[in-house]
């Protein structure tokens, strides 16, 4: 669907998002500029895939918007309200799961449910619930050391999924994978996000990645703005994935988005040289 053309209400808006980080060189306080003026509006139950070359602002960026972090300037809203901190109606899920190694993987989406404050005798069924949809029926008995890498991510993706948030943070969630668990984890959020419809940004520097799943790719400069969004316009639902990789619509976008991120990166090398 053609931005112009979306009525659905905006979801998450920023304006003007700048953030400095202070770190100390050689002894010395010193600012480091992340972002730069980043402006967007993603409306409910779209999905953004951000993209760029590490260290242009995606994680920050991500992190304004949990409420991990605060801009130096500009703001962030989620259904209008200014967001100021972490909050239920964000979940997040970052590159490394991170789980309680102590703890089965249910253990481990029960306590993000701990957090939230649902009563003991509801978490259970919603941990269940939320495994389940992410194909781990099987193994939710299972501590993190006897789970495969793609099984921890996809406990990290149903710990985020139970609290049941409206917008889903995705940190290059699939980054770490081999290739082909890879695949298949990108079939299942597309289909869960055809389920569910959640709005959705999905951090990725995998381009086949980003055009597969996204229904706009916003793509970052090394100096922490957005130089430009590409419409994908694949329509959904996108079951095949065999038939969309294949489509010269797909090889067109991914193109495109790849000589757009050759021509940021020669500019910024002739701006040093
Ligand atoms: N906590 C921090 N302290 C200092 N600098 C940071 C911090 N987090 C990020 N940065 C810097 O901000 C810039 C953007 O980082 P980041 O958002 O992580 O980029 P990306 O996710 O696109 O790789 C980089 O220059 C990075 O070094
Ligand atoms: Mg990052």
């Amino acid at each position: 669907m053609a931005a112009g053309m979306d009525r659905r209400p905006v979801k998450v808006r920023a304006r003007d998002l700048a953030k400095e980080f202070r770190v100390q060189v050689a002894g010395r306080h010193r600012a480091v500029r992340a972002l730069d003026s980043v402006s967007f509006d993603i409306r409910e139950g779209e999905f953004v895939a951000f993209t760029g070359r590490s260290g242009c602002g995606k994680t920050t960026t991500l992190r304004i918007v949990m409420g991990l972090e605060q801009a130096s300037s500009g703001s962030v809203e989620i259904d209008g309200r200014i967001v100021d901190r972490c909050g239920y109606d964000r979940g997040m899920v970052f590159q490394h799961a991170e789980l309680l190694p102590w703890r089965t993987a249910l253990g481990n989406v029960e306590f993000g449910l701990e957090v939230k404050g649902v009563p003991a005798h509801e978490r259970r069924a919603i941990a269940r619930q939320a495994l389940e949809l992410v194909g781990l029926k099987q193994s939710m008995d299972r501590r993190p050391d006897q789970l495969s890498g793609g099984m921890k991510q996809r406990v990290g993706l149903a710990r985020a999924l139970a609290i049941d948030p409206e917008v889903l943070l995705m940190d290059e969630p699939f980054g770490a994978l081999d290739a082909q668990t890879r695949e298949s984890m990108q079939s299942e959020l597309i289909s869960l996000h055809e389920k569910t419809r959640k709005t959705v940004i999905f951090v990725t520097h995998d381009l086949d990645e980003a055009v597969l799943l996204s229904d706009r790719v916003f793509v970052f400069t090394p100096h922490g703005r957005i130089h430009e969004v590409v419409d994908v316009g694949i329509r959904r639902p996108r079951s095949d994935m065999v038939q969309i990789r294949g489509a010269d619509e797909f090889q067109e976008k991914r193109y495109h988005i790849w000589k757009t991120l050759k021509a940021i990166d020669d500019h910024s090398r002739e701006a040093v040289a």
